[in-house]
């Protein structure tokens, strides 16, 4: 069965006219290149939409190239099971480019309803919007005001997302607030690890770097990645690994493995991009985030480490209470 498609700041629904999506009071939400935006157009979320529209194909799986880097991590981590998924209406928030749009929609015949405040939603519409486009549902809109009743979705799933958000707790609420009672909601988050985990040059330079244009931050790696990738490989190949820590580049140890030497340096790129230039960098300790989950009506069924493939995420499941 369809979900009911609503204003978020009325919970009156939404239907098309003359283009745009507009409820019983007359309020209305554009539909800007195929995607309903039920959010601001800019917002804090901006350099995810410049990010995710440059690098639009960087991380999305390719069966072909032997990268299925994406379809390893949704399914390990949520231990879903596809023919499961048949008919099965699954929410997923903050899908960025579309890198696991693109996995349910290919390998599932789920209905899937993804959201990201970001103009990412374009990239994702170009990626994935001929996939299976009566399965698909795209908008652009807030983890806290999504455009859905509650207690809608059979699956929901949040990878990669909450640590960029204001609030974490309040996310985890918006979460098990859209599941179905009995329903499970799976997320992976950066994780706090312990004492060294803000030691990084990421966390020392981030209050700059945040601040700094997308376009001056772009100029800025463009003309360091090279050094800041052959000292990473040298530090890492004579067993001081442990001192890439303080490079200002991604963490290259996971990246798939396969990768070519081009796409290797744009996925350094993109995530030493993604890892200076979000708003918000709030990383977790497991057990805090199990008790988010506790806290707004969903019993943990697993929480701990996932090995994947060349990755590793943080990850809670957990099913709203009935
Ligand atoms: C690091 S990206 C991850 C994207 C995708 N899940 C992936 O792993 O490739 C984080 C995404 O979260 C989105 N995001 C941040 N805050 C959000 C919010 N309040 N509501 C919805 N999406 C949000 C950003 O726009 C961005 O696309």
């Amino acid at each position: 069965m369809l979900i009911t498609i609503i204003n978020p700041k009325n919970n009156s629904p939404l239907n098309i006219v003359d283009g745009k999506l507009t409820d019983n009071e007359g309020n209305t939400f554009p539909v800007i290149n195929g995607i309903p935006r039920i959010a601001d157009i800019e917002n804090y979320t901006d350099n995810f939409g410049v990010q995710w529209n440059k690098f639009d194909t960087t991380q999305l799986d390719r069966e072909r190239d032997g990268l299925t880097h994406s379809n390893k991590r949704l399914f390990a981590e949520s231990g879903w099971c596809a023919d499961d998924l048949t008919s099965k209406n699954i929410l997923e928030v903050g899908s960025g480019a579309g890198r696991f749009s693109k996995v349910v929609l290919e390998c599932t015949k789920a209905n899937l309803y993804s959201v990201d405040y970001s103009d990412a939603v374009s990239a994702n519409y170009k990626n994935n919007g001929q996939i299976a486009p009566e399965r698909f549902h795209l908008f652009q809109a807030s983890i806290y005001e999504l455009p859905f009743p509650d207690n809608s979705f059979d699956k929901v799933f949040c990878f990669g997302v909450l640590q960029h958000t204001p609030d974490f707790q309040l996310s985890i609420k918006a979460l098990v607030d859209k599941a179905k009672p009995g329903s499970e909601i799976v997320v992976d988050f950066y994780a706090i690890k312990g004492w060294w985990t803000k030691i990084h040059a990421k966390y020392i330079l981030r209050p700059i770097t945040k601040k700094l244009s997308h376009k001056s931050l772009m100029t800025i790696i463009q003309k360091n990645i090279n050094w800041m990738m052959w000292l990473f490989d040298v530090l890492q190949l004579s067993g001081f690994g442990v001192l890439t820590r303080f490079i200002p580049i991604a963490d290259m140890r996971l990246f798939p493995k396969n990768l070519t030497i081009t796409e290797r340096k744009e996925w350094a790129f993109l995530d030493t991009f993604d890892m200076f230039s979000p708003e918000y960098d709030n990383p977790q300790r497991i057990i805090d985030v199990v008790k988010m989950f506790e806290k707004y009506g969903a019993d943990v069924n697993y929480y701990g480490i996932i090995e994947y493939d060349e990755g590793s995420g943080a990850v809670v499941r957990a099913i709203k209470k009935n």
